[in-house]
């Protein structure tokens, strides 16, 4: 398989190669870019078993070790907890579940139905206009910063560079990208030292100094990590959910006479077109065999989330979205140790949205045909670069 990235046919749906690649072998190898090989998971028990498996690691320092790399990302967005193994992804993600509990996400409601409605009443009437630009992309990050505690004036510096960090782009822009991320927040807690709040990054600093649960770096890391996973996925989900509907006059018309099935419908639509389309590298620490195939150690392997979704086995009929399944199965947010952190957060934020849009703009549809809309070149995400849409 040529890399993905550079055939248009492919972003815009990847799913009959997936299908393709799947009915021949759900874990079979796959040559990247510079020729070394890497085992690509499309199955959906394939992919959750290596997902649980503890012989797949995240570690990427002992990965690289020894490994030549002209690579100059910033250790913080480098090594998050999202690249570590336990003990210290345990101590790492403790310390964070507790900001997105249901509680916690509640209090955040009020902000996001205020960020949203303003951002609603900027939509103009009768010309096309770009979903992204005006929701999906801003809406995200003005959450994370608020949650992070990230000043009014430096949230458009933040979400550029975010932006950067996670565009296909040219890897001098994407790590130089990182160091700007990783200074700034360096900045921002310094500034919170002298003049502290009660905002989740206040109580990560208090973790640090009060209790010494974790280092410098690791503060670091965990804010850096928290900006970068929170915004982008987030911001392709609002734009792939709202694409799917838009495609699916039926189900469109379902949610749109009674908006309360919106959170139930949240599942389906991650299943549908899942945003992480394939979850971050894992590699093997020994020999193993995985679905069938045997796997050398010291592999890369990706886990095509996107395609697990969409595995026949698993879900009948998957390429038709259809709210009325139970799709709570999906792997949209991973499975295992690593499942995503911010998930309650990211429903919210969906679940607020779509209503809001369905309510206030009921007669909402596309306005270019739904073959003409461009999608971002990512590895990893999956979603439309612009949303053309007329209200
Ligand atoms: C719809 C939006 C989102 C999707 C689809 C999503 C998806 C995912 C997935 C698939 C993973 C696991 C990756 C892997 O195992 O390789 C993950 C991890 C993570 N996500 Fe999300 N995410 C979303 C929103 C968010 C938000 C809003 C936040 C925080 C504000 C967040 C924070 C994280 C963190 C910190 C991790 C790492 C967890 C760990 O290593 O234990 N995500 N996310």
């Amino acid at each position: 398989m040529t890399d993905p990235v550079h055939d248009p046919r492919f972003l815009q749906d990847p799913y009959p190669a997936y299908a393709a690649i799947r009915s021949t072998c759900p874990v079979q190898p796959v040559p990247g870019p510079d020729g070394r090989v890497s085992y690509l998971i499309t199955g959906y028990a394939e992919a959750k078993e290596a997902l649980g498996d503890t012989r797949l690691s995240k570690d990427t320092d002992a990965f690289f070790a020894g490994k030549a790399s002209r690579r100059r990302l910033h250790p913080a967005v480098a090594h998050t907890m999202l690249a570590s193994d336990p003990p210290r992804h345990t101590r790492l993600r403790t310390l964070v579940t507790k900001a997105f509990t249901t509680g916690a996400v509640t209090q955040l409601r009020p902000f996001i139905v205020t960020v949203t409605d303003d951002l609603l009443d900027r939509w103009p009437a009768g010309e096309p206009f770009d979903l992204v630009e005006a929701l999906a992309a801003p809406l995200p990050v003005l959450v994370i910063c608020e949650l992070l505690g990230v000043p009014q004036e430096d949230r458009a510096d933040v979400r550029r560079w975010s932006a950067e960090l996670f565009a296909a782009g040219e890897p001098e822009v994407i790590d130089a990208a990182s160091h700007a991320l990783a200074d700034y927040m360096t900045a921002l807690i310094a500034a919170k030292r002298r003049g502290p709040g009660n905002c989740l990054l206040d109580r990560l600093i208090r973790a640090r100094d009060a209790d010494d649960r974790l280092s410098e770096d690791e503060l670091l890391s965990l804010a850096v990590l928290l900006l970068v996973a929170g915004h982008e996925t987030t911001t392709d989900f609002l734009a792939c959910a709202t694409l799917a509907l838009l495609r699916h006059p039926a189900e469109l018309d379902r949610l749109r006479s009674d908006p309360n099935e919106v959170p139930a419908a949240l599942d389906e639509l991650l299943r549908f077109d899942s945003p992480v389309s394939t979850a971050t590298f894992r590699f093997t620490t020994q020999d193993l065999a995985l679905g069938g195939t045997d796997l050398p150690a010291g592999v890369p392997v990706l886990v095509a989330l996107g395609a697990a979704n969409r595995d026949p086995r698993r879900f009948p009929d998957p390429d038709r979205l259809d709210l009325n399944r139970d799709a709570s199965a999906h792997l949209g947010f991973g499975h295992g140790i690593h499942r995503c952190v911010g998930a309650p957060l990211a429903r919210a934020e969906a679940e607020i949205v779509l209503r809001a849009v369905l309510t206030r703009f009921p007669g909402i549809r596309l306005a270019v045909a739904p073959e003409r809309v461009q999608w971002r070149r990512t590895r990893l995400l999956r979603g439309p670069a612009s949303l053309p849409v007329l209200v």
